[in-house]
This record gives C-alpha cells, structure tokens and sequence, in this order.
C-alpha cells in the first residue's frame, strides 16, 4: 500500500503542518507568518560581482516539447517564457533544455541552437524581457540558457530512442532496451560534443542571455559523467575524468565568451532507478545485497542513500573555475522522479510515490541547505517546492531568510501560476484554485508525445484538443 499522503490543501493552520511534520518525523523549517512588501526576505536583492539580481525566486528550466521540427521555439514556446517573465522572478534559470546539437535532443521538438536558430532564441529572450518589464523593471533580471546534450535519453527525430551512452548501466540499458553491444561515445565523439557546448554558448551570448547553464542533472549527458565510474579512457573512472567534460566546456567558454557568466544545474544526488511495485508503488530495483550501487552520484552504496563526498569535490572544482552559479536538483525524472519532483500523483510511466512527497522536499532541501553550508560564496538555487503548494511561500521564505539557499527555484508550478510570485511579493492571498497539485499531466502528456503544460489548471491548455487525448489516454492506464 502507499503511504497515507496528507494532502497538503487540507492542512490550514501552521500548527496543523508541525503536527503533520512531526507525525513523518520530518525536519522542515517554515514560517508562520509570510511577510509582504519590501522587507520580505524574499524580496531582497541578490548581489553579484557585477549584477545584481532583483529578488530570490527563480523560474527553474521547464521543457514544454513544443518547439518545431528544426528546433525554433514556436508560439507555445514564446507563451510559456512570457509568463516565467510576467511571474516577477529575477532569475531566470535556463528557460528549458536546449540542444547544442541536432542527435542529443531528447525529443524531436526540443529547441535546437544553431546559428540558423538563433534569432529565433534572441526573441524568445526579448520576449520574456519585455512581458517582465510590462510590471516590473528589467535591470535586476538574470536570464540564463540551459544547453543540453540527452545522452542516454536522446529522442532526436521520433519518440524512438537512439540513446547516446558513456557506459552500460545494468538496469537503464535493461529498462530502455539498450542491447550489450550498442556502442558507446567514444572520446573523440565526447570532444566534438564538448566544442558544441562551447559554440552554443557563444551563440548563447550573442543572443543577449547573461549566462548558460552546463546541464549536469537528471540522467541526461552532462550528469550521465559522474556517474562514469567504470568507464575507462579520458572521460571515466577517477573524480578528475569524469569531471573532465565540465571543465573543458568551461575553459572553451570562459575563452571564447569571456563575460559571459557560467552556472551548472546538478543532480546533488541519485538514487537506484524505481519501479512500479506491489499495488503500484514505487521501490528500488533489484541489486544484489553484496554489491555495492556504483551509479548514484551523490549517493551511498545502498543505492537510497546520500553521501555527499562527490558533489562537495564537484562544488570545489566550480569553485576553482570561477563559476559561482549552481542550481540543485536530484536524480533522474525517468529512473527516480519521486526524488526530484515530488507529486502526489503519478505520471503515466511512473509509480505511485513510496514516501509521502513532503520527504522528498524535506530532502532536496536538506541537501542544498547542506551544500550551502559549506560553499557560503556559492550562489545556490534550491529545486522541488511546488509539492509544498500553500506552504511553498511560508518554506520558502524561511529557507531564504536563514541563509539554506540564495533562491527558490520554482518548476511546476511556473506552469500553473505563475503570478504566485507576484501574489507573494505583493502580499495578495494566494489564488488556491490555481495552486499546482502535483497531478503530473505536464509530465504525463510529453510521455505520450504531446506538447506540456498544466491541462488541469491553465485555461489554455484546457481547451486544447490535447487535452482530449490525454483524457483517453489516463482513463486507459
Ligand atoms: C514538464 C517539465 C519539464 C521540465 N523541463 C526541465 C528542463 O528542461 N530542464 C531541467 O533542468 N529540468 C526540467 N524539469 C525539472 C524542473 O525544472 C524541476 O526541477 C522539477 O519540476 C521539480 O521542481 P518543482 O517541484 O518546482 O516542479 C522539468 C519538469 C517538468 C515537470
Ligand atoms: S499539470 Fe499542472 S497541476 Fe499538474 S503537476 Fe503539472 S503544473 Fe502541476
């Protein structure tokens, strides 16, 4: 059976929370009171050497499978980065995964960034500019481009797909159908792919974004590294192999873009992939007892453990190249996603959850309260808090305010309200009925080969004939 949820949206007073907390034995620091206007911890301006950033929300990068064949943003695109900008957030984290090159797009409607693509990119950038500078000023707005390459999860031209790997894992070659003899990126392949990084962030700033974010989380390429640790040759095996693709995406950049800012989103930690247990409920693969789980970056040799060795080690090494931007995030959404997006409700290649999701949030902000604790300089985006839906400001400001992280990276629900920003800031009472519930459908639709969005609670997307679809498609599981 899953563990009794405690819906979240019937918890109404914060005694209810602490019970509900201490009940899961969960330490999750909130604060009673929300507090408005200027002296809003939340409000607060974030300083860097050169810029400063107007508050402490980020919109996290949302993919929406939505662009065209070739990879432009098309006019679903341009409506979703408009409303991040219309949000109030100051610091725009990446906007969504972007290709640097056509064969590592996860899906055949991923956007691509190419020269040929990059006016396109440069209005979906101003477009954001100028749906923010309608109600707040731009000056204090940071927007950054998250560029990608899917490795093992690429799907670059049909939803079949042509995985790109750095080794064979037992249990996602299995699980995805990838044979013993598929090949494995060779290092010269790697080393045409790291050039790619460095021309798609020379693109990046020629298009006016502030920074690019070297997507190292969620299973794709980048994250996929870390976890090389039997891989032999150039890229795998010790700390310093592993962390090779990183740093010579860095040095090309910090040589070929000089000015232009540098972040890393990363899979803090990992987890063993799950599965849809008994009644439906997530629990870990298989692994023999007597072998420790060699593939979790960030974590322990019991596969559902953190240790932290790594990650500080890959913090350090940020450190060491100057680059100050790091947003954290956990895991793989198609191995482990309870991990990293914690929801009440499943996805339709999911599992129900196997904690109660507030576990998962308590969690992913353990480990970046922890990560800031040591990197003090670092300037640390947390992820995962719009499973706390009514509480997000009342957590949120309180991780803000006592120093656990620099700022609140919001996902999901940027796809369902994203004036909860402003709502907050100004002080207006939240709007419940747009609050995201974790149903999924936004991760569910794309799993299907629709384009993403919040069909529950966006009008637009509700009156989509998409919607239709999905409809049939959940009544079928
Ligand atoms: C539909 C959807 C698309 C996403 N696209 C991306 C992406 O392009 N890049 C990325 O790093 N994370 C992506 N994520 C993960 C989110 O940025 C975020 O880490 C996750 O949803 C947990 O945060 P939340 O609880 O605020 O939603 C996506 C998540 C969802 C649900
Ligand atoms: S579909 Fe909407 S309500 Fe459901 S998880 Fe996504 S953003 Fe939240």
């Amino acid at each position: 059976m899953p563990p009794s949820v405690v819906p979240l949206a019937q918890i109404r007073t914060p005694e209810q929370l602490a019970r509900v907390l201490k009940k899961l034995d969960l330490t999750l620091g909130f604060d009673a009171v929300v507090e408005k206007g200027k002296s809003s911890p939340l409000a607060q301006p974030y300083r860097l050497p050169n810029f400063t950033i107007g508050n402490r929300f980020c919109v996290q990068p949302m993919e929406g499978w939505d662009g065209t064949p070739d990879g432009k943003p098309s006019e679903l695109t341009f409506r979703r980065w408009r409303r991040f900008g219309e949000s109030g957030a100051k610091l725009i984290w990446g906007g969504e995964a972007v290709a640097v090159l056509p064969e590592g797009r996860a899906n055949p409607n991923q956007l691509l960034i190419n020269l040929q693509n990059l006016p396109e990119l440069a209005a979906l950038r101003e477009a954001l500019v100028k749906s923010h500078a309608a109600r707040w000023g731009t000056e204090d707005l940071l927007i950054g481009l998250q560029l990608t390459h899917s490795g093992r999860f690429c799907r670059p031209y049909s939803n079949r797909l042509q995985p790109r790997i750095l080794y064979h894992h037992p249990i996602l070659d299995r699980k995805f159908g990838i044979p013993p003899d598929h090949p494995v990126l060779r290092d010269d392949e790697i080393r045409r792919i790291i050039q790619a990084f460095i021309v798609a962030a020379r693109l990046a700033a020629q298009a006016g974004f502030h920074f690019v974010d070297i997507k190292h989380c969620h299973g794709y390429l980048g994250h996929e590294f870390l976890s090389a640790v039997e891989r032999e040759g150039d890229f795998g095996g010790s700390f310093e192999n592993r962390t090779r693709f990183l740093l010579e995406i860095v040095q090309g950049i910090q040589t070929e873009a000089p000015g232009l800012l540098i972040g890393v989103r990363l899979s803090a930690f990992d987890f063993i992939p799950f599965r849809k247990g008994v009644d439906g409920v997530g629990e870990p693969e298989e692994w023999p007892r007597d072998q420790p789980y060699p593939y979790a970056f960030g974590g322990d040799r019991t596969g559902t453990g953190i240790d932290l060795t790594e990650p500080r080690q890959f913090l350090e090494l940020l450190r060491s190249l100057s680059v100050r931007l790091v947003n954290l995030t956990a895991g793989n959404p198609y191995a482990n996603p309870h991990i990293q997006r914690p929801a009440q409700f499943p996805p339709s290649d999911g599992y129900l959850p196997p904690e109660d999701p507030l576990v998962g949030v308590a969690r992913l902000i353990r480990v970046a309260a922890q990560l800031k604790a040591a990197f003090p300089d670092l300037l640390i985006v947390g992820s995962g808090y719009s499973y706390l839906q009514e509480w997000l400001p009342n957590v949120a400001q309180h991780v803000v305010r006592t120093g656990q992280a620099d700022f609140v990276g919001l996902g999901r629900m940027m796809l369902a309200y994203p004036h909860l920003v402003a709502d907050v800031l100004e002080g207006n009472p939240l709007q419940r009925k747009r609050l995201c519930r974790t149903f999924s459908d936004c991760t569910t639709a794309p799993r299907n080969g629709l384009v993403s969005g919040c069909y529950p609670l966006d009008e637009f997307y509700k009156n989509l004939p998409q919607a239709k679809i999905l409809e049939e498609i959940k009544k079928r599981r």
